[in-house]
């Protein structure tokens, strides 16, 4: 087994560099092989941006880990909710990104970035760096998705490089599905969208790639 790099939690290494999950997953084969795809989608576009090896890791180790708990009851996640203050209006269906993200801080891991991605992967979030972005465009974007195969294609075919108006119609889609269903907007998605759709991108923020 490879030695952990010095910097990296022994959990975001074993992701990352390794493809394992951890011990307490609890996943489908197929929502595995998604996570896996996820990840791979952020290791190809973090090498494209020229990132070393400790950012290729954190960022695929976003890809594996972001739906862990995807198979845990909500009963389950909803106590182990620690970062949310309002984590009992929170749908059952949301909770699987906070609730990894606080075992994970639970285990000891401390990357703020990687831990707000893999948090609010569904919702998006206005603390986003560029790999909360990265993950929220590579969940959706990933090659084994059903439906929209021809627009998925061609929006990876557009990443890295055109990052910030992808991530733009990416979001316009996931929100836009949620106003067609009429599904109430989570006061954090509205908070990133104000973010999304401001004239110039916010501080911080990549225009055509980090
Ligand atoms: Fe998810
Ligand atoms: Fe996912």
């Amino acid at each position: 087994m490879a030695k952990p790099h010095s910097t990296i939690h022994p959990i975001i290494h074993a992701a990352g560099a390794e493809q394992r999950h951890p011990a307490w997953a609890v996943m489908s084969d197929r929502r595995r092989r998604h996570t896996e795809r996820v990840g791979e989608l952020l290791w190809e576009w973090s090498g494209v941006l020229g990132h070393g090896t400790t950012k290729r890791i954190r960022w695929r180790a976003a890809g594996l880990l972001h739906d862990a708990l995807k198979g845990e009851s909500p009963k389950t996640l909803r106590p182990e909710v620690v970062d949310l203050d309002d984590a009992e209006e929170w749908p059952g269906s949301l909770l699987h990104g906070p609730a990894c993200a606080s075992r994970l801080r639970a285990a000891g891991v401390d990357d703020e970035p990687l831990l707000t991605a893999i948090a609010h992967h569904t919702t998006g979030h206005s603390d986003f760096r560029a790999l909360g972005q990265a993950l929220y465009m590579a969940d959706y974007l990933e090659p084994g998705r059903r439906g929209l195969v021809p627009e998925r294609a061609e929006w990876r075919r557009r990443m890295p490089r055109d990052w910030y108006a992808v991530l733009g119609e990416i979001a316009t889609a996931k929100i836009g599905t949620l106003l067609e269903r009429r599904i109430p907007i989570p006061a954090i998605t509205a908070g990133f969208w104000q973010l999304i759709t401001a004239p110039e991108p916010p501080p911080g923020w990549p225009r055509t790639g980090p």
